[in-house]
């Protein structure tokens, strides 16, 4: 049998990796709970109709991009492929679109989504998501997006371009779809075959079109122009705000997003670094989402980010993968060549109860083996605890970095090493 393999678009994060994602992970948490954010954990699969009825009939994540299947109930179920809908229909099954005020919420995991996999597009990829129900201002639009800010510099990740548009209200709609079919009606024929589809069904998911031609012949649509004067004047306070906040961002009249439930405000942060999927994370507001998904009429804001890309965007920055390496340097090696193994599992087990991160040799075999072998993996710190250091009474501290070693009575072993972790 030939050896079996990860899906295409999946992909397993071996530790050195893991390391990065579990330091992105953290300096999330902290900046979110710093502005107040709580975490909500949705099922990765739901119904369907979660998804269909909310994310838009023509969008290509329903059309083509969803994992769909019927469970042994005959169900029909849907593997995530964002968080957003999800988050909605966890709120109001909960009775939260009841219960007035603000409430934040942020998730980070795995969605799916069957694309064609590529560099930055993946068929599991994870998500940090914000969402924030209960206020209709500005300036929540505005704040949401100085959280943006602040993860992306909690992350090292600089050359950033935040691109801002309006997409008007639920009024607004049909004036700018007639916009978009008048301006493209005379070019119908030269569009791609799925925006022949779209120019009915939806001719705003043409803007979003990755085709160059459909792309030249949109070029120029401004859908900021069709948007009413109380749209208009929410989306200069956010401009205005931003611009107050020293958020730098600049107005794209033509971008959509590639979902249909945003109303108003919506963005996307996108970065040289990460090729043609070059957006890090989107968003906007969706004032509508809560009620058209049966619950009370409550507005909304939020966003994703795709963590993958965070990474690969960090790499483009400088001293990016440096964490883990820092993290694993703090690491001790207890070697036991020629003495019991069990003594050093239970000096490993000291050093832990003081919080330091510490392995045991476990092997019958020389010490020059298990030193080559705590070097690979990257200890920088060595106890050598031999039957010529049994004799003496002596444990051996050894930096792997330095290669210098000191000899330490026993009775006080624990205590040096602490110290010169401490400098380390
Ligand atoms: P989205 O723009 O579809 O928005 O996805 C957000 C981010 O997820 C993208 O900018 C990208 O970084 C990442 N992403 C999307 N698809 C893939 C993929 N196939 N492989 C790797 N990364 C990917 C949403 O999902 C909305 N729910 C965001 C939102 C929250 N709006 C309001 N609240």
């Amino acid at each position: 049998m030939s050896p079996l393999k990860a899906l295409g678009g999946t992909s397993d994060i071996l530790p050195d990796e893991a390391d990065r994602w579990q330091k992105m992970e953290e300096t999330a948490r902290r900046v979110l709970k710093l502005h107040g954010f709580r975490e909500i954990r949705t099922p990765l699969f739901e119904e369907s109709a979660v998804f269909t009825s909310s994310l838009g009939e023509a969008a290509e994540i329903v059309t083509k991009q969803m994992y769909l299947f019927e469970d042994r109930g005959g169900r029909k179920v849907a593997l995530r492929p964002e968080g957003t809908a999800s988050v909605v229909r966890a709120f109001i099954e909960h009775g939260l679109d009841k219960s007035g005020g603000l409430t934040r919420f942020y998730y980070m995991g795995p969605m799916f989504r069957a694309e064609r996999p590529q560099a930055g597009r993946r068929r599991q990829f994870h998500q940090l998501g914000v969402e924030v129900f209960g206020s209709a201002s500005p300036y929540q639009d505005a704040e949401v997006l100085l959280l943006l800010v602040r993860l992306l510099k909690g992350w090292d990740v600089r050359g950033w371009v935040l691109k801002l548009n309006s997409l008007g209200c639920r009024q607004d709609r049909e004036a700018i779809i007639e916009q978009v079919r008048a301006k493209l009606s005379p070019h119908r024929q030269k569009l791609c075959e799925d925006c022949q589809v779209r120019f009915e069904k939806n001719p705003l998911r043409i803007l979003d079109c990755k085709e160059s031609r459909c792309q030249e012949l949109s070029f120029g649509i401004d859908v900021s122009t069709a948007v009413c004067g109380a749209c208009r004047d929410h989306f200069e306070k956010v401009s205005r705000t931003l611009g107050r906040l020293k958020i730098p961002f600049e107005k794209d009249p033509h971008m959509v997003r590639g979902l249909d439930y945003y109303t108003r405000t919506a963005f996307e942060v996108i970065h040289g670094g990460l090729g043609a999927q070059n957006a890090l994370g989107g968003g906007g507001r969706y004032d509508d989402l809560v009620e058209l998904m049966g619950g009370s009429p409550v507005p909304a804001v939020g966003f994703a980010v795709g963590l993958e890309r965070v990474l690969m965007a960090q790499e483009t920055s400088s001293g990016a993968a440096q964490g883990a390496v820092a993290d694993r340097a703090a690491a001790v090696f207890v070697s036991t060549a020629g003495s019991d193994i069990t003594d050093g599992l239970q000096w490993v087990e000291l050093l832990r109860e003081k919080g330091i991160p510490a392995v045991a040799n476990l092997e019958e075999r020389p010490l020059k083996r298990q030193l080559e072998q705590a070097d690979k993996w990257g200890f920088q710190w060595v106890v050598i605890r031999g039957e010529m250091e049994r004799e003496k009474g002596v444990f051996v501290v050894k930096n792997m970095a330095s290669r210098s070693q000191e000899e330490i009575p026993e009775k006080m072993w624990l205590n040096v090493l602490q110290k010169r972790l401490n400098r380390s």
